[in-house]
């Protein structure tokens, strides 16, 4: 990990005790340093990180101009959802504890951290691993004054956290990006308690035919015409390959089975263009 960071190293973390029990002594407990995210990567995924540092800088105004802000209004709706979901089986005495996986610029882990200092306090989690995404959320929630936010820098698919220790576990935009889409829903299912909520934020495409063709067009000629130029990379380009070719809401329904959540919902939002999937961890039968 790099030294030159502009928020706590995982190891400065461990060692200052600002993650108490959250954090596994190494990963899936084996006695070892966390590794640095860039350890035991895949050749794609490494790719694929090394390009969402490139539009680090860029990402935020850029979604917002793209999408009419209205992924404001999505993450707004994912808070509200998901911590209704959890509150039932929460225990009162313990602040909230948020895990925002892929956190990128950290916009719905602030979107957390907001609500949750209107509702008693918690500590949300912001994990990435691409470490110039997260210098962007450190520097966001330190002029928002939100210090529960606390970025990692760590791969999704080896989550170095303890099991059960997060009232839920969300990922915007993210699960697309990962080379395992399923196993990343198991990671997250894992460190969520009994009780708690997985939910996944993800693009999809309208069934309407008119809203669809509108949006095709948008995805295949606006998006990276724009986000291409103004980013300076190709990440558009990818970022629209990736929505064209993601699985159907019934296939993402599907994972989140494999994982064993229950009570799963696909909530369809703005006509389908994105999806709200949330699914419980079960609780055991003795408690
Ligand atoms: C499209 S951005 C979404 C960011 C943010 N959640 C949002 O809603 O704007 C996807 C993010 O996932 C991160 N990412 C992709 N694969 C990852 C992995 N295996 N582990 C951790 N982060 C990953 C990327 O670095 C990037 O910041």
């Amino acid at each position: 990990m790099s030294t030159e960071t502009d928020f706590p190293s995982f190891q400065e973390r461990q060692r200052s005790g600002h993650l108490p029990e959250l954090v596994s002594p190494g990963v899936n407990g084996k006695a070892q340093s966390v590794p640095s995210p860039a350890d035991g990567l895949s050749a794609r995924a490494t790719q694929i990180r090394a390009m969402f540092s490139t539009i680090a800088p860029t990402y935020d105004r850029l979604n917002h101009v793209l999408s009419f802000s209205i992924d404001r209004l999505w993450r707004h709706r994912t808070v509200r959802r998901t911590l209704a979901l959890a509150e039932p089986t929460r225990r009162a005495d313990r602040p909230w504890r948020v895990l925002d996986v892929c956190a990128g610029t950290g916009d719905l882990s602030l979107a957390f951290a907001r609500r949750l200092s209107k509702v008693g306090g918690g500590r949300v989690v912001a994990l990435d691993y691409s470490h110039a995404m997260l210098t962007q959320i450190a520097s966001k929630g330190r002029a928002a004054r939100l210090e529960p936010s606390l970025p990692v820098e760590a791969d999704a698919l080896r989550l170095p956290l303890a099991g059960g220790g997060f009232d839920l576990a969300t990922v915007a935009f993210g699960l697309r990006n990962l080379v395992d889409r399923p196993a990343g829903l198991r990671e997250m299912a894992r460190v969520v308690r009994p009780g708690g909520v997985v939910a996944v934020l993800e693009f999809s495409r309208p069934r309407n035919r008119l809203l669809r063709a509108l949006y095709g067009f948008y995805l295949s000629r606006l998006l990276p015409a724009v986000g291409n130029r103004w980013s300076r990379s190709n990440a558009y380009t990818y970022l629209a390959d990736t929505i064209e070719a993601f699985p159907s809401p019934g296939e993402v329904v599907d994972w989140m089975r494999q994982a064993n959540l229950e009570r799963i919902e696909a909530e369809p939002l703005t006509g389908g263009i994105a999806f709200l999937y949330t699914g419980v961890v079960p609780c055991k039968s003795n408690e």
